[in-house]
């Protein structure tokens, strides 16, 4: 088998991550932050290693700023549904996922304006359109990071420069580059960061999180729900400190314990050697299927500005037919369709059969890349 489809969830998990979690359930199985006996602390401090990691990941202001949440469109809801209000504009970008444009055009429906600034069809963000659609007064920027579609990637640090200068917030979706591109949420000014914990950082499902930068009060953002925390109990109100605001009920302790140790290995390997590594499997990976005719790149040829997800059609076959024969019949497995993304598709030129995704992971070797590249070379051929 030959697993690439990392944009959809990474895989295998190191072992260290099947391993926190084995020893949460185990060790630790209290509930962090509400009891005071040991088993419940010793889970208080799992659960704040997992902060510390992942604050050192994306240099966050402070690890009481990360929220757990359940996923990255989770994370974007807190965010999108919390900050924005009928009247408030909002301006994002055609190749967004689902996670955004769904909880986006619900708002529209109350009266939030949402401007999306159309991108070219390999995925990429004129920035002069999102500086023209920046010209009005605006409460929030939000794009994702990396396309899941093309894996071409925003100039976060640029669009960060145009939304500040505009007076608004920048929420960036690392949905597809956390783990797998440098982050460092100061230099690139992103004042809201959604993360996801089971792609890129190698964590479980069911994990993920909101960093709040320091300039953002988080009086602004309305949590989406409310309850226990551990905290302030005599209150029947909501704190407002965080993480607790907008961490209501027991949390998934075992998942952050995952969550924790996949950060930590990427850490240990480094997040600019994963990025080399899956920049050598990308170059190859695009040569190989550029040199097969009837194949169709849909994105960027380089490997500076983009993730290792790539999407492709073939001349005169449907894309269900070319994913269910490489998994059938070489072991091959990836996505195909529409990803959650139509907007992205639809700037592609793709909407709506899709596009065959392939996407390498840090485990992904170059021998494996060569035997997909003969794979497709077979599938395609007959
Ligand atoms: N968002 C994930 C994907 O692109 C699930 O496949």
């Amino acid at each position: 088998m030959i697993y690439l489809d990392n944009a959809a969830t990474s895989f295998p998990k190191p072992p260290a991550v099947m391993q926190a979690m084995a020893n949460f359930l185990e060790h630790a199985g209290g509930n962090p932050g509400r009891s005071g006996h040991r088993l419940s602390v010793e889970a208080g401090r799992i659960v704040y290693d997992a902060r510390e990691a992942i604050a050192d990941l994306f240099h966050a202001p402070d690890p009481l700023r990360i929220i757990f949440t359940l996923n990255a469109t989770h994370a974007l809801n807190i965010v999108l549904r919390g900050l924005l209000h009928p009247g408030d504009r909002v301006v994002t970008t055609s190749m967004e996922h689902n996670a955004v444009m769904r909880p986006l055009r619900a708002l529209e429906r109350t009266g939030v304006q949402v401007v999306v600034v159309p991108c070219a069809s390999d995925g990429a963000l004129n920035l002069e359109a999102m500086q023209t659609a920046l010209r009005t007064h605006t409460r929030l920027v939000v794009t994702t990071h990396a396309s899941n579609v093309t894996g071409t990637m925003m100039p976060a640090a640029e669009i960060s420069e145009i939304a500040h200068r505009a007076g608004a917030l920048f929420l960036l979706d690392t949905a597809q580059t956390a783990g797998v591109v440098p982050i460092d949420m100061q230099t690139l000014g992103v004042d809201l960061l959604a993360f996801t914990g089971h792609k890129g950082l190698q964590g479980p499902p069911g994990t993920g999180g909101l960093i709040l930068n320091d300039p953002v009060d988080a009086v602004i953002i309305e949590p989406l729900m409310r309850g226990g925390t551990g905290s302030a109990s005599e209150f029947e109100e909501q704190p407002e400190f965080l993480p607790d605001k907008f961490e209501s009920g027991t949390p998934n302790g075992v998942g952050i314990a995952g969550l924790g140790a996949g950060v930590r290995c990427v850490l240990e390997v480094g997040v600019a050697a994963i990025r080399a590594h899956e920049n050598e499997l990308t170059r190859t990976l695009i040569d190989g299927l550029l040199a097969i005719p009837g194949i169709t790149l849909h994105g960027l040829r380089g490997t500076c500005q983009r993730v290792s997800t790539i999407s492709f059609t073939v001349a005169n076959k449907r894309v269900s037919e070319i994913g269910m024969r490489l998994d059938e019949e070489f072991g091959v497995l990836c996505r195909v369709g529409l990803h959650c993304a139509p907007a992205a598709h639809r700037t592609m030129g793709t909407f709506p059969e899709g596009t065959i995704r392939f996407a390498p992971g840090m485990w992904t070797t170059l021998n494996e890349i060569r035997e997909v590249i003969r794979a497709v070379e077979q599938v395609v051929a007959k």
